[in-house]
Order: C-alpha cells, then sequence, then structure tokens
C-alpha cells in the first residue's frame, strides 16, 4: 500500500487515474481468489476431518501406512488418504516437500517417498479398488 502509483504523478491525471485503478483491482481480484479457494479446501478438510481423521487411516498396521504416520505427522494431524483423489495426493507431495525444506524437516528418502505416495493413492476417493 502506498507504493503503487509512485513515479506516474508526471504523467496526465487522467491516463494515469484510470490506469492505476485497473492495476489494483485486477491485483485484488486475483489475489482475492486464491486465498479463497485455499480457505474452502481447507474448511471441507476440517470439517471431513469430524468423521476421517487419525483414528480411521486404513491398514493402520502396515509399513506404509507407519511410515505415512512418520513422516506426515510432524506438521499437523493426519489426513485420510480418501479424502484427495490420486492426483491431488501426488501434487500435495511435492507441496509438502517444499513445506518440509522451508522449515528444515528432513524429506523422506525416495524410496519412503514412494510407498507413502503409493499407499495414499491406493486408498485416494478415485482409487480403482
Ligand atoms: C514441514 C511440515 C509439514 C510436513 C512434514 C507435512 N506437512 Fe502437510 N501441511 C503443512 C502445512 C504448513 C500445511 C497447510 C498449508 C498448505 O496447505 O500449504 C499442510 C497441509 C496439508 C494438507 C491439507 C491441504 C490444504 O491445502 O489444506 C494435506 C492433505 C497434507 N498437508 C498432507 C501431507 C502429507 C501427505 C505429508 C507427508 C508426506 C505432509 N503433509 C507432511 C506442513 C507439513
Amino acid at each position: 500500500m502506498g507504493k503503487r502509483g509512485n513515479g506516474e504523478t508526471s504523467r496526465t491525471v487522467n491516463q494515469s487515474d484510470s490506469q492505476s485503478v485497473w492495476k489494483s483491482t485486477s491485483a485484488r481480484t486475483k489475489r482475492g481468489t486464491g486465498a479463497w479457494k485455499r480457505e474452502v479446501l481447507f474448511v471441507l478438510l476440517t470439517l471431513s476431518c469430524a468423521s476421517g481423521c487419525n483414528a480411521s487411516i486404513p491398514e493402520p498396521e502396515s509399513p506404509a501406512a507407519q511410515l505415512y504416520q512418520k513422516r506426515c505427522s510432524i506438521c499437523h494431524r493426519l489426513y485420510a488418504p480418501r479424502l484427495l483423489t490420486s492426483e491431488m495426493w501426488q501434487f500435495m507431495m511435492g507441496r509438502m516437500e517444499m513445506e518440509m525444506q522451508r522449515r528444515s524437516v528432513p524429506l523422506p528418502p525416495p524410496a519412503e517417498r514412494a510407498t507413502i505416495l503409493e499407499y495414499l493413492q491406493k486408498h485416494a476417493s478415485n482409487a480403482a479398488g
């Protein structure tokens, strides 16, 4: 705030006015939409947690589920695999690795990463079986 419009004072009043209004409106719209989407996703996941969190992950004794618990409950509670589609899990793995790097949490080695992703996808909302 306050930064936008610097250096535009020398232009004709009309031109710089309409330009900066247009610019700030489109910037605001873009930012607003992103935040809105994220919030909805977050609320959806939080709500579905009432019936689908922690206690009820599939095959809890399997090595894959153990790995999932170990690696993915460091920063937040576990999300049930069936909350997301296979594609979304793939996307989330990448995003979570960025979060891990940002917070200096060690990344799972490739073999563990593959096991976790496979487990999540096997039980994803759009999984075959
Ligand atoms: C370094 C901390 C950290 C670790 C470890 C971590 N997460 Fe996350 N996770 C976050 C943060 C921060 C958010 C919320 C912000 C966001 O959604 O980007 C989040 C949100 C999520 C969400 C909700 C998506 C959303 O947009 O709200 C899912 C699903 C998820 N994580 C899955 C995982 C899985 C699977 C793993 C293990 C591979 C994992 N997380 C490990 C930090 C972490």
